[in-house]
């Protein structure tokens, strides 16, 4: 770390959130800006400002005012480039607005996430997991993350949005391969077409659904209007596509971290099979420690300050959930895994208007994966061999592949869908 010896004296860092080093040592990292320099510069990525601590992070993700999501894709002169450092190709959904057009756009998603809406869903979230561990479970051999923690999110997202579960392992696939690939990696425009591949078929299933409506959430949102007008048909793909992404590779990757945490650590595995009512909290404490979603990024939009540097109208920023949950002022002991760790203020659902809106269903989706596995594969075995990280963290980071060992038992029920 350096300072340049400029009159602002502009704190700055040597630190891609994309490179390697950044995903073998992120917690290292971050926790080592804390204290020296919360808020500073990078020059990757065309230069942006890293923020690592709770209260910057806090302050920016509160400001939807001077810290923009805005979008312009079509229009390359304006710095509004999104929440993605690279720039993604295309707009997201609503995640990309600020208020009060995000509010507008926002709300007819609300209640389908809402708490009762999660309820509902539960059970079948609680079969889907049922089902892909029945597919193991008499073999005494699992990859936790290829035949467990990747499906059922994939499988519960889709199906919940009214989509076809048909070709679920694909979309899973390339969902994976698209975050877990750096972009200067030859193999990523191929993961980008997969990706497009994806958005083709919802499109197919929109225009469906549009002749066909079912009931469905996507034949809701085809049927909403907006102020007298219909949901924007780009707006809702770009929206879909959003939940498929959000949905699927964060709570995948949340699960990834708490099974090999569990497999590592035995007693504590031990003391969520004895004591059930303890697993709300460990929950938690999971998505504090190892926050899936790492960083995700904003614009200037008038000079500011931000702690002791001054940040200038157009820069973008990137603020880093990941650090602020590492925050020793916020978190004492906060490289410790506390399972029962109270308060938990942690934001690794963000912070501020954005705050992700499927909060409620992801902890139901990962409660189901976590019981599942408790109950039924209890004494899983890590062969540390078989760990695999995502080689680049970017937005999300998580695993490849987590392969485990178990004492086999009897399936419980035919399984719903194949492990191929
Ligand atoms: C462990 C799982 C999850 C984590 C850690 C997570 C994390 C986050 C974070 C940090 C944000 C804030 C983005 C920002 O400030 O710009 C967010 C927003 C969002 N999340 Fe999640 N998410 C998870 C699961 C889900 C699920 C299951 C869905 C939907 C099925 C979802 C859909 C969204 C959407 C649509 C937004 C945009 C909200 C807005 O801009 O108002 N997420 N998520």
């Amino acid at each position: 770390m350096s300072h340049s010896s400029d009159f602002v004296q502009r704190a700055e860092v040597d630190v891609d959130h994309m490179s390697l080093d950044f995903a073998r040592n992120s917690h290292e990292i971050l926790q080592s800006m804390h204290g020296r320099c919360p808020v500073a510069w990078s020059n990757h990525h065309g230069g942006y400002w890293l923020v690592t601590d709770y209260k910057h992070v806090a302050e920016v993700a509160r400001d939807d005012r001077r810290f923009s999501s805005v979008h312009e894709v079509a229009d390359p002169s304006s710095p509004l480039r999104g929440v993605g450092i690279p720039e993604a190709a295309q707009h997201a959904g609503f995640i990309e607005m600020d208020p009060p057009l995000h509010t507008r756009f926002r709300k007819p998603w609300q209640s389908w996430f809402a708490p009762a809406a999660t309820r509902r869903f539960e059970p079948r979230m609680r079969e889907l997991a049922r089902a892909r561990c029945d597919d193991v479970i008499e073999s005494g051999r699992i990859d936790l993350v290829h035949d467990y923690a990747a499906p059922v999110p994939a499988l519960v997202v889709l199906e919940y949005l009214g989509l076809s579960t048909e070709n679920w392992r694909e979309t899973s696939d390339a969902i994976h391969s698209l975050l877990s690939t750096h972009p200067a990696d030859p193999r990523f425009p191929e993961m980008v077409k997969g990706w497009h591949k994806i958005g083709a078929q919802v499109r197919v299933e929109m225009d469906d659904r549009r002749s066909r409506p079912r009931g469905d959430l996507i034949s809701s949102m085809i049927h909403t209007e907006i102020d007298g007008e219909a949901y924007p048909e780009d707006l809702l793909h770009g929206d879909i596509m959003d939940f498929i992404a959000g949905g699927v590779d964060t709570t995948t990757a949340l699960a990834s971290f708490a099974f090999l945490y569990l497999g590592r650590h035995p007693d504590e595995r031990q003391l969520l099979i004895d004591e059930p009512m303890r697993r709300d909290a460990a929950c938690e404490e999971f998505l504090r420690y190892f926050s899936p979603i790492t960083a995700i990024a904003r614009t200037v939009t008038e000079d500011a300050q931000l702690g002791d540097q001054s940040l200038r109208k157009g820069e973008r920023v990137m603020i880093c959930f990941a650090g602020a949950n590492l925050d020793e002022s916020e978190f004492p002991r906060a490289e410790e895994v506390i399972l029962d760790r109270f308060p938990n203020r942690h934001s690794a659902f963000g912070l501020g208007v954005h705050r992700c809106i499927g909060s409620n269903f992801a902890r139901a989706d990962f409660r189901a994966m976590l019981d599942e596995v408790l109950e039924r594969i209890p004494d899983y075995r890590i062969e540390e061999s078989t760990v695999q990280q995502y080689p680049a963290i970017g937005k999300v980071n998580g695993y490849l592949s987590i392969e485990a060992t178990f004492t086999p038992r009897k399936r419980r029920r035919a399984s719903a869908y194949s492990t191929t």
